[in-house]
């Protein structure tokens, strides 16, 4: 039987949109061998559907719109207000769409991470499916990351690769790249802990 760790990582998830790096560190965090729990969801977007993943599992899930906020410095303050009501050690950023600013990263230092679906330094920021297949690359995969001001910048934790195969669309490598995020991310998480 594998040995319950004795006191779990505190997890934080902020997600935008269907959350299935949620639903994976969900599944992962069910494993009784696994180092972590997740105390809180927050979501910046109403209509997302990992909200709806978040209730299924029973876990508090807090929806933050950035909309209702006149600069990113309120926005995240709400966060970080947030999530002080809860015992966090790391937040992990899973398909969470705003870009942070310093007055959230900083007090988070070393300890907010993030998914990224290429293997940085290569394809930073948005459509990076569709880049690197214009670009003639022969491989893709996705990255965890540690969350620093420059965006997708910060120090590699783990990668995980696929192949591009010849007549790939941007959604074969998507969903290709994602069955490995869903591994990457849980993953990661159990090399931070040891
Ligand atoms: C993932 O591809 C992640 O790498 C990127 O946004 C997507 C989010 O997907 N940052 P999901 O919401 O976790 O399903």
């Amino acid at each position: 039987m594998p040995e319950t760790p004795s006191r779990k990582i505190g997890l934080a998830v902020l997600i935008s949109g269907r959350g299935s790096n949620l639903q994976s560190l969900i599944d992962a965090c069910r494993l009784p061998d696994f180092p972590a729990e997740i105390k809180v969801v927050v979501c910046n977007k109403p209509e997302a559907y990992g909200i709806e993943r978040a209730k299924q599992a029973g876990l508090p899930c807090v929806v933050i719109s950035h909309k209702d906020f006149s600069s990113r410095e309120a926005f995240e303050q709400a966060m970080l207000n947030a999530l002080s009501d809860y015992d966090i050690d790391l937040i992990c950023q899973a398909g969470f769409m705003r870009i942070l600013t310093p007055h959230f990263i900083t007090p988070w230092a070393g300890r907010l991470i993030n998914i990224h679906p290429s293997l940085l330094p290569k394809f930073k920021g948005l459509h990076t499916h569709e880049r690197a297949i214009e670009a003639g690359e022969t491989e893709a995969g996705c990255t965890i990351h540690y969350v620093t001001e420059g965006v997708d910048e910060g120090e590699i934790i783990l990668q995980r690769r696929v192949p591009i195969l010849e007549h790939d669309t941007p959604d074969d490598l998507a969903a290709r790249v994602l069955e490995q995020e869903h591994i990457a991310y849980p993953e990661a998480i159990r090399l931070l802990a040891k």
